[in-house]
Parts: C-alpha cells; structure tokens; sequence
C-alpha cells in the first residue's frame, strides 16, 4: 500500500516510486502539509516547521496564549477562510447565517484501494496493473457543518498524485461556494523557484514562459468560458536552475475545460502557496443542505530530472491512464486529410470525391468533411444548430457520400460545432432562449454565432439526439468537435437569477454530459477535439478525445514552436498536425518532418498537387505509419530551444528499449558561412552502437549523445532531417 497512517506522529505519507508526500494531523487538529520531493523514510517532516511569535499574524482562538501557532506562517494542505491566514485562500464560502469562515479540521480519514472516481467530472482512471489507491481526508467546520473531503489518488509506479475535493453542506441552511481550489500546494520556502507557464493567443497556442517568484500572487487562470488558448491549465513550479536534465520540478495539471485559477503566492517569509481549480469569476454554487459540489482533479508530478522528465511522466501516463479511447492503445490512428483549407465552405459532394481520389494517391486514410454541410452554411453567419445535412452542397446525401468515400476504401469524417448557434438558424429562430444571452441585452458577437446554454438539459438532449443520428445513419469513422468563441453573456434562462453564479461551470458539467452521450456511446468513432485550434487543449477534453488540435496555425515554422510549448505536458500522440499550404516557402517534405511531431494529416486540395508532389505525400505517410511506433509510443525530447536565438530546431523520439529512435530537425535560418552545427541525441544506450538512415556504418549512443550529429549547412532554407537510428549490436 502507498499511503501510510503512522499513529504516532499521525502523519499520512503517500508514496509513489521516487516522490513522497506527506501531510499530518497537527496541533489542534489543522491538517497541516509537511512534504512533497523525493522519496524519504523519515515518518515525521513536521520539524521542519518552526513556530516563532509572528507580529501581525493571527492565532486560532483555542491555542490561548500561545502566539506562536499562526495559520499565516504554517504550511497547510488546504488553506482555511477567516482564521488568521491572510495568505490565499482554498475555499471562500458564504454559510447559512450570512458569515463568510471555513474553520476546518482534520475530523476523519480514509484509505481505500484503487483510484477514487469523480460522479460530475472527467478524472484519470486505474489500469488492472497499476498499483493505485485513494486517501480521502475530511475537514469538518463544526459551527457551520461544512465538510470538505480532500481526495488524493497514489499511482505508484507511474509517479503520479492527483488530487481533488469535494464540499458537503451538512448543515440545515443553503451555503453559498464564492471559490473552491481542488490543489493548495505549501512549500516552506519558494524564494529560489520558477514558474513556467503555456500562455498564448490564437494562431499561437502554448508558447512558454518563465519567471522567478517575487513577493506576489501569480496568476494563471482563464475566464473566457473554456481553458483557453491565452493559457493553459498547466503549470511547473521548479528550481531556478532547472532545465532540461536537471533540477527539481513540479508539474501541476488541472483536468478541467472551463474557467481556470492558478495562484502561486511568494508569501512574506518566502514561503510559496500553490491553489489550482476553478475560477472564482462570477462563480457562486448554491448548495442546499445534503448537496455535494466536486472540484476537478488536478494530476501532479515530482521530479529531479529537468523538465524532459517531467514531461516523460505526463506524456506516459496520459497516454495510458487518460482515454478509454481504442485509438489511444490498440488502434492506428488514419492519416487525415481534412477539406477545411482545401475548400472552406464552398464545396459539394463531386468536389469532395474529388479530393479523396487524389489523397488516396498520397497514401491518405480518412476524408474529413469540415465546416458546411449542414443547415445553411455558405459562410459563418448562419446554420450552427441545423444538424441535418445541406442537401444542396451534398447532393447525394451523406449516406450516398460516406459510400463513395468507402468505395475508395478510404473512411469517412465528419465536423461539428455542437455548442454554438447562429442567429440564422432554424434551431435559434425556434428556440431563441436556448442561447445565452443576457435579458434586455445585446449579446456579444464573435464570429456572429452565440453560445448554447449547455446548462440546459433539453439543449443537451437536443445536441444527444441530432448530433447521435447523423452518426448512426452513416458509416463516420471520425468526428471533429469543434468550438469557436469564447463565452461572454453568462445566462441561464432556465435559472433563477441567484442562481446565475453557477451558469459557467454548469455549461461545462452539461458539455461533459452531452459528450458522455455521443463520444462514450460510439467507441468505434475516433474523435479529435478542436477549438479554432487549440483553445480547449486540455487534459479532461483529451479524456474524450485521443487527439487534439493544436492551432490554426499550419505554418511549419510557427508550428516548430507550438509543438515544443505543447509537449511539456501532452504527448505527440495527443497533438492534431496537418500539411498544408501555409508557408509557402517551405519544401512539402519539411511540413511532413513538422507534422510527424502530431498526429499527422493533410489539409490542402490535393487536386492541386501534381503527380509529383502526391508522390512525396505519399512517401511522407508511408514514412508516418513507419515511425508511428516511435513518435506515439516512445520518449520524447526536445533538444532545442525554439524560443532562443539559434539555426534551428530538433526534436527526437526513442522507443522504450532505446533500439529505435527518429531524430528530427528543421533548418530555420542559414548565417552566411556560418559555424558547423552538430544536434546532440539524447536518450539512447551510450556504448549501444546505432546505424544512421540504414548506413553500414554505426555511431556509438555516447559519440552521437556527446559529439552530436553534423548537420549539412549546404541546403536550401527551410530544410529538415530526419536521421532514423536503429541499435545494430
Ligand atoms: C475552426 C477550426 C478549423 C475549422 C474551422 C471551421 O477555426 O479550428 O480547423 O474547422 O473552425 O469553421
């Protein structure tokens, strides 16, 4: 078992393979954080504290004279409301009598096998071979009958703690939550630590950024309705020196797709609080006496190898104890070609058909059909909501269409946009109060389309219905599920006005529904999520979805750091990447090397390409299935920096056993007789040998790790490399 009660010390440890955690039920019963690092035997971190009289810093009424116990000095493993902790807040909570205090104490704990699961919200899930359980520790406030239950999940081998909470009204009036945080991290001295976020804007998702803790409060968060394409609901907390290789970090990874809070405070004795969960904006959830809410889970990592480390972690764990999906593990995922940047809205059946046959000569799997078959969509002003196919676009029907595509024996995809509605539509002309807006007000415009009120169960039914008999009239083996707006005009029509305060979170709860109802009931259909681009990358979305993509950015170039702000967190298996015809000045085999780093797939019309040309596609895909067990299965490294000066960029994935890996690289900018450049490999068998792209001679693990491969500067601009290794020895 990996949590350990010991009586004595009363301290609950939780250990995982190499990080240990370790809380205890403290003086006056506070339950008090001790540890989070490496593994430790040591049943008892509590002298680490030291308590000294704090001017200014309150003591909780029951420690009497003794002024030296203060919860705005004491590390906490969930920080209380109104108790002398001045530092930031875990829940803030309006009780029947109008007071605003949580006071709560350790009153019970649990320690069950296996991992705990969520009623409301996406969490990760136990594999039969993992070893997995669950501590559930109870706060009870005894004045106002609140009780928060902190569960923690322990995946020993993988090396990972989730951590979610849940708050129970015990008491007999209704309690109003203002904010509930699912993870209060406490470190006892936060002074020498980063903090390195995924921020960015559309067209430029999850770039990276890094800064050093000052005394503040550091916020990351999102309140644009979903996760977001400005930041990312992930964060690392890590040594200033840290880097690639070495130094201690902390990844923290919040499966949640609505609004977002990350705060990390330097606090004014240099301690560092980390609170992570929903939002507090405009958020305000009545709970009636006997009703429980649920935070999501946030999925946390430890390690004192860098950030490819880190990132190791994610990447397996997700990959495995994620998505249920058959396309995670057991089945290839197709090569794609999507009619998006090939045509826009402005095709039909034959020009569809058309495609197909070229990309069949590419070596392409699926046709999708993107945006425009459906309602009245010629542009985006109008059909969002008309779920029934145009039959003056697909004149066939779609049944007739998915057959012609099937004839080519290629598979069929098909978009939505479930959320969204346009004014112009048959749904919004019928259902007007099905869209949120506010009463007596104009709605905010983004892409003249407005947001479903997905809190509203006959517009989840409606969604199940229409959306579930398109997909069962014909033979879909994908679905795109797209989402392009933010939402503004935070209203229920079918809520009372003080309960409008749990109209964002309520969207979400009601989207996890709808998907429940039409992606877990068609395990056959591979589903990749999308939001104009990569707004909604996160991990409780790739919970449903295998893949995602990652933006509307299809330029390679921009592409090569897209793809390295991403894989700090989720693997390349996870990330949508398509060719197309952005970057005009990029050779087509180059936007295959950058695309090999995803999910790979084609989004052009390929009845443009010549014979030529279709035969480097084609070359190019077969190139994709060829490493597909490399780039999907293996470790991934990055081993430049896209964001530093320098000529270019590599990347490298190496299988498990370290006998195969790819090594890739693209040429950014060529300095006139500039230096040689070498690309050091990494994670390979130093005195294992290695051939290079077949040839007979091999390099040592340690020779192309240390003295790197040389790259030939004598090649146009924008080139790129593949350099496939295999152990020969
Ligand atoms: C979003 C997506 C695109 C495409 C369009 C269609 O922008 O990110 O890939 O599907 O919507 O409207």
């Amino acid at each position: 078992m990996a949590i350990l009660f010991n009586e004595k010390a009363k301290t609950l440890t939780l250990h995982t393979k190499n990080t240990s955690y370790q809380m205890k039920i403290g003086n006056l019963n506070y339950l008090l954080h001790l540890y989070y690092g490496p593994s430790i035997k040591d049943p008892d971190m509590s002298y680490q504290i030291m308590q000294y009289d704090r001017g200014f810093s309150g003591n909780p009424y029951e420690s009497r004279n003794a002024r030296t116990f203060s919860l705005d000095a004491q590390p906490q493993e969930f920080s209380t409301q109104q108790q002398g902790d001045f530092r930031t807040a875990s829940i803030e909570v309006v009780n029947g009598d109008g007071s605003y205090s949580f006071h709560g104490k350790a009153a019970d704990y649990r320690i069950v096998r296996g991992k705990y699961k969520l009623d409301t919200l996406p969490s990760v899930f136990d594999r039969d071979k993992d070893t997995a359980d669950t501590l559930e520790v109870t706060l009870l406030d005894p004045v106002s009958h609140v009780q928060v239950t902190l569960l923690y999940g322990v995946f020993e081998e993988a090396d990972i703690i989730t951590r979610a909470v849940k708050v129970t009204n015990q008491g007999d009036r209704p309690i109003h939550l203002k904010k509930i945080m699912s993870l209060c991290l406490d470190f006892l001295n936060g002074a020498h630590m980063d903090l390195v976020s995924l921020p960015g804007r559309y067209g430029q998702e999850r770039q990276v950024e890094r800064q050093h803790m000052t005394h503040h409060i550091h916020t990351i968060g999102s309140v644009r309705g979903s996760s977001s394409h400005q930041q990312n609901p992930f964060v690392i907390l890590c040594d200033r020196e840290a880097t690639e290789d070495y130094g201690s970090c902390y990844g923290f990874s919040l499966m949640y797709s609505g609004n977002f809070l990350a705060e990390a405070e330097l606090d004014q004795y240099d301690q560092l609080r980390l609170v992570m969960g929903i939002h507090p904006k405009q958020f305000s959830y009545e709970l009636r006496p006997g009703d429980t809410f649920e935070g999501p889970e946030v999925v946390m990592a430890f390690t004192t190898h860098g950030f490819t480390a880190l990132s190791h972690i994610y990447h397996d764990f997700y990959r495995s104890n994620l998505c249920r999906s058959k396309f995670v593990q057991d089945v290839e995922r197709p090569v794609l070609i999507n009619s998006w940047e090939a045509a826009f809205m402005n095709f039909d059946d034959v020009k569809l058909v058309e495609i197909a046959k070229a990309a069949r000569n590419m070596g392409v799997d699926l046709l999708v059909m993107d945006d425009g078959w459906f309602g009245k969509r010629d542009d985006d002003n109008s059909g969002l909501g008309d779920w029934y196919v145009n039959e003056n676009k697909i004149r066939c029907g779609l049944h007739r269409l998915v057959e012609q595509i099937n004839d080519l024996d290629m598979k069929f995809g098909i978009w939505f946009e479930p959320e969204m509605v346009s004014e112009d539509s048959d749904l919004y002309r019928a259902h007007p109060e099905w869209a949120m807006e506010i009463p007596g007000r104009h709605g905010v415009r983004s892409r003249n389309q407005l947001a479903l009120d997905m809190s509203r169960k006959e517009v989840q039914d409606y969604l199940i219905e229409k959306i579930n008999a398109i997909l069962d009239d014909a033979n879909i083996y994908y679905v795109k599920w797209d989402i392009n707006r933010s939402l503004a005009d935070i209203w229920s029509n079918a809520l009372p006005p003080e309960r409008q305060g749990e109209v964002y979170h309520r969207y979400i709860l009601g989207l996890y529904r709808v998907m429940d109802e039409i992606i877990l009931t068609h395990p056959d259909i591979l589903f990749e999520g999308c939001s104009g681009g990569g707004g909604r990358f996160d991990p409780a979305m790739l919970s449903y979805y295998p893949q995602y993509w990652v933006s509307d950015n299809n330029n390679p170039i921009d592409r090569l750091k897209l793809h390295y702000g991403t894989s700090f967190v989720y693997p390349t298996s996870a990330m949508g990447a398509h060719i197309s015809d952005s970057g005009r000045f990029v050779p087509l085999e180059t936007k295959a090397v950058v695309a090999m780093c995803g999910t790979f797939g084609y989004e052009l019309d390929a009845t443009h390409l010549s014979r030529k040309e279709q035969k480097i596609c084609k070359k190019q895909s077969d190139l994709f299935r060829k490493y597909y067990h490399i780039t999907f299965r293996g470790d991934f490294y990055r081993l430049t920096n896209p964001f530093e000066p320098g000529n270019m960029t590599a990347w490298q994935h190496v299988t498990k056993d370290k006998k195969e890996s790819l090594l890739s690289v693209v040429v950014t900018n060529l300095t006139c007789n500039g230096p040689q450049e070498y690309v050091r490999a990494k994670g390979l068998i130093p005195d294992a040998m290695y051939s290079v792209n077949g040839s007979k001679e091999t390099r040592s693990g340690a020779a192309l790790m240390n003295a790197g491969i040389p790259i030939n500067r004598e090649v146009p601009e924008y080139s790129a490399f593949q350099f496939y290794l295999v152990r020969e020895d």
